[in-house]
């Protein structure tokens, strides 16, 4: 397979980028006059990340209009240039989503600046059944394990919602529960687009054709990339917060072909390394969330009191670890055993949506029903109205 190259010299510190309304501003029809913050009133704050958060509003002028507003601070905080790109790569990705029918995400009604106080607006559909991370902690809390039938649906839908976005020519890099949203009729909606690119050379074909019995990697060729591991953009680390060779690795004209961004636990090893990769490290992190779904547990996670950089080691020592972490958690069927290991696997012989579709695990699925959404949601939310956000009561 043909690696996807992401050149990232466009995103050194020394090229100015100062946001204007025309450059960020976008609206949906019938949007165009509510393009500024006093137009909407705050119900609740429902998700706060590094550098941002996420409310549901109101629009002052109806009583039932009901929107998640995201917000991006840029002022006062280093590496504003890379925020402000994210924020751009983030509506650009999230407008081509709202284009493409087979793609699953939360409508964008309109984004806008704030200058004065150095905010990026996207005010989105709501997604009322909250997060997937969310749900499976609940199922934990009530010890209620997933059933096979349940995995399989929300993998499943998964494969499509990444097929839909790869092929718009995009990768997401940063799939993760926290993420993937859960509609008000219990099917996957993918968010948080930040880190997502956009990619000019998309392979279609990916390694579909890998067998699907047990591929157990050979030893011996990780570690290759290790010395080029630089940190370029991490997602859940504020940017003020970077190692020191952050600077003088945009700076180098040599380290143009490799970005490192993501969430360290769903990373795919290339990640991690600071290789050249492509869309098939959003199927390495599918594999981390199949891991988890099944066992409970978070793969390359020890503990709770796990660094990042543990994390990372760990991702880096992946073969000896995920044979400890299968064994560990038996009883795997040799069915879920293999896919988990086609998934988290070397990049060239990860399979992508094509050879994921045809591995028994998912035998009995029927993919058109789940391409179209025809097929039956194991959960349903329950919303008493439009801006129920019960499901995010946690976060208050
Ligand atoms: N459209 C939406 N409807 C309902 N909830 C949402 C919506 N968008 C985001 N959320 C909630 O807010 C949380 C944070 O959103 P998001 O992941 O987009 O921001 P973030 O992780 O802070 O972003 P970034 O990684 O760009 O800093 C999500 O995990 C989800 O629970
Ligand atoms: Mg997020």
């Amino acid at each position: 397979m043909e690696p996807i190259f992401i050149p990232s010299n466009s995103n050194r510190l020394d090229i100015p980028i100062d946001p204007s309304e025309e450059e960020f501003n976008y609206s949906f029809t019938g949007f165009e006059s509510k393009l500024n913050i006093n137009s909407y009133e705050t119900i609740a704050t429902i998700g706060s990340g590094s550098y941002g958060e996420v409310c549901i509003v109101k629009d002052k002028k109806s009583t039932n209009e009901i929107y998640a507003l995201k917000k991006v601070f840029y002022a006062d905080v280093n590496d504003a240039e890379l925020i402000k790109k994210r924020a751009i790569r983030e509506r650009d990705a999230m407008i081509a989503c709202n284009k493409n029918t087979n793609c699953r995400s939360p409508k964008l009604y309109c984004s806008f600046i704030d200058k004065d106080e150095g905010v990026f607006y996207f005010l989105m559909e709501f997604i009322g059944g909250g997060d997937l991370n969310s749900y499976c902690y609940r199922r934990i809390v009530e010890g209620k394990k997933f059933t096979m039938d349940e995995i399989k649906f929300y993998i499943a839908e998964l494969v499509c919602i990444l097929e839909a976005f790869h092929n718009l020519g995009f990768i997401h890099r940063d799939i993760k529960p926290e993420n993937i949203m859960i509609d008000r009729d219990g099917h996957l909606i993918l968010g948080d687009y930040g880190s997502s690119k956009q990619v000019h050379n998309v392979n279609h074909s990916g390694n579909s054709g890998a067998s699907h019995s047990s591929s157990v990697p050979s030893a011996g060729t990780s570690g290759a990339g290790s010395a080029n591991a630089h940190w370029l953009e991490q997602n859940n680390k504020p940017f003020g917060n970077t190692p020191p060779n952050f600077q003088s690795f945009l700076r180098n004209p040599n380290s143009s072909y490799t970005s490192y961004i993501g969430t360290p636990q769903y990373m795919a090893v290339e990640v991690v390394q600071g290789v050249v990769y492509s869309k098939l490290c959003d199927y390495w992190s599918l594999g981390a969330i199949l891991f988890e779904l099944i066992t409970g547990q978070a793969l390359f996670v020890e503990s709770p009191d796990t660094t990042e950089q543990k994390i990372r080691e760990n991702i880096g020592n992946w073969r000896g670890l995920l044979n400890t972490a299968i064994s560990k958690n038996q009883p795997l069927s040799k069915v879920q055993e293999s896919l988990i290991r086609e998934l988290i696997a070397p990049e060239r012989k990860r399979i992508d949506a094509t050879g994921i579709k045809k591995h028994p695990f998912f035998e009995g699925i029927d993919w058109s029903a789940i391409q179209d959404r025809t097929a039956e949601p194991p959960f349903k939310p329950t919303l008493s109205h439009n801006g129920d956000y019960s499901y995010f009561q946690s976060s208050n």
